[in-house]
């Protein structure tokens, strides 16, 4: 069986103008200095993507937040993955939670913008999680199983699929689910992965959400089936993010 090599994201939301953009200099600096043995990924806003690419050095690697399902015409406001591509992004998270809440997204929608991202040579982020009331009623499994089905593209492949779970109960919240809770679920999208990509699904990233700080990433990252993490908060300041990646020292 392969283990995939961890992947380490910071997901900026709509966080960040161009004084941030030291923060990823020094991000890369610290990385460079101490060694990780795991991808190191950030996803600024889009206006802040072209200077994080320069600003980003060997070590760091800058991917979008969302891209439209269509590779260009009349979508006002959108941008898509061949833009993001253009910019020197190598990744893009699709399906968000606060997304598919403030956008009203569906997994075919989610489906269809990775589809888009792949297309154009990206590696898809498809983001999944239960909500509080989904785990509360027992459904947490049912609930993110069915959204890693719906929202894989059919000509996706293990080695352009990263899946993050992310409770929505847990974002920003300071609370995260137990390392058995995170292990079950865990469990769960990898057999859905190896139902769908064969021995291949061993090697698809599956990322952990929520609450990630320095203080528990060690715990979380030891995990068995969670190959990184997707961190917001906590990646807005290069000391807690570098926190965060010295889980794979
Ligand atoms: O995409 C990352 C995110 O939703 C988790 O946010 O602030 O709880 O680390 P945070």
């Amino acid at each position: 069986m392969t283990t995939p090599k961890a992947l380490v994201a910071g997901n900026w939301k709509m966080n960040g103008v161009a004084a941030n953009l030291a923060e990823i200099e020094k991000l890369n600096d610290l990385i460079a200095g101490g060694g990780a043995n795991c991808d190191v990924l950030i996803c600024p806003p889009f206006t802040l993507i072209h200077q994080s690419v320069q600003a980003a050095g060997e070590r760091v690697e800058i991917g979008g937040q969302d891209c439209h399902a269509n590779i260009s015409g009349a979508h006002t406001g959108d941008v898509s993955a061949a833009m993001i591509k253009d910019q020197g992004c190598s990744y893009v998270i699709v399906g968000h939670s606060e997304r598919r809440t403030d956008h009203g997204e569906t997994d075919e929608m989610v489906s269809s913008k990775a589809d888009a991202a792949q297309k154009e040579e990206l590696v898809a982020i498809i983001c999944v999680g239960e909500t509080e009331a989904e785990r509360d009623a027992g459904d947490a499994l049912s609930v993110v199983t069915s959204q890693v089905r719906g929202s894989i593209p059919a000509d996706a492949t293990a080695d352009n699929t990263v899946i993050a779970y992310e409770p929505v109960w847990a974002i920003g919240t300071g609370r995260t689910p137990t390392a058995d809770d995170v292990a079950e679920v865990h469990a769960a999208i990898r057999n859905v992965l190896t139902e769908r990509f064969g021995d291949a699904g061993n090697s698809v990233r599956i990322l952990y959400g929520g609450s990630v700080k320095p203080e528990n990433a060690r715990e979380l990252m030891s995990v068995a089936n969670v190959n990184g993490a997707l961190v917001g908060g906590a990646s807005l300041k290069a000391d807690s993010f570098y926190g965060i990646v010295q889980a794979y020292d």
